[in-house]
């Protein structure tokens, strides 16, 4: 895995979005993998900024969003989809009907998940991957466990990452419990996948994936074994990192 230490947010967010116009530029017709949460958020303002200069053309690109709360719809303002179209979608010149995020009401959970990876397929699979992570590895709602599932699926979330989203929402009990994912396997096949993190809160969960370990109980330690993986980090997420 290659790491990439920047000095604060901004500077992460720039480095990102960076990757990502140059992935763009050479695949204008690429398939983007992306999260919600807040870490993205600046990396998306750079997009949107570099978009509107002409720097970025997202007119032939098509995305596929990692996950979905159950139960909320996309004219929900603390759904997945209403996230990326208020701080992606709705301001750069991207096809909605090539963006796609899991139906939070779908009524068919199966089917929907059956219909996501095959959607995946049909288009061609993910050629870069964005990544955020939990506090606890989660990636996308891949949450620890015993045992990961490698497709789409019907998750219950842990109470660390209940806890950890209830900033998003007037009161915890507004908070999901479900939510729709990618599975490892979805993730594991892009082609190349950036993971970033900012902040103290992140050090810890940073330092454990590069310590070479994996275990389901820390999803994220499974990127080890992925060809192309790149974490760009700000150095308050870099500091438990141990020097080689
Ligand atoms: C979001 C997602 C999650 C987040 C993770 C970190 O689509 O899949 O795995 O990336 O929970 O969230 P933040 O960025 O809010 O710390």
């Amino acid at each position: 895995m290659n790491i990439i230490i920047e000095k604060n947010y901004e500077a992460m967010s720039k480095k990102a979005a960076e990757i990502f116009s140059e992935f763009i530029e050479n695949k204008p017709d690429c398939i983007l993998g992306l999260a919600t949460g807040g870490t993205p958020v600046e990396m998306y303002k750079n997009l949107i900024r570099m978009n509107k200069e002409g720097k970025v053309d997202f007119s032939k690109v098509n995305s596929i969003n990692l996950d979905e709360y159950r139960g909320l719809s996309g004219d929900h303002d603390q759904s997945y989809r209403y996230f990326m179209n208020t701080n992606l979608f709705n301001n750069i010149n991207i096809n909605k009907a090539n963006t796609f995020v899991p139906n939070g009401l779908a009524k068919d959970i199966e089917e929907e998940c059956k219909n996501y990876d095959e959607r995946i397929e049909q288009i061609g699979g993910i050629d870069l991957q964005l990544l955020g992570i939990g506090n606890n590895g989660h990636i996308g709602f891949n949450e620890p466990a015993e045992f990961l599932n490698t497709k789409t699926h019907l998750t219950h979330l842990t109470e660390d990452t209940i806890q950890s989203n209830a900033r998003f929402f007037d009161k915890i009990e507004d908070v999901p419990t479900e939510a729709i994912t990618m599975g490892l396997g979805g993730i594991m096949k892009a082609k190349r996948i950036v993971l970033i993190a900012s902040g103290e809160g992140k050090a810890n969960i940073i330092s454990k994936i590069l310590e070479g370990k994996i275990t389901t109980d820390i999803p994220a330690t499974l990127l080890q074994v992925h060809p192309d993986v790149t974490i760009i980090v700000d150095e308050a997420a870099a500091k438990l990192i141990k020097q080689p």
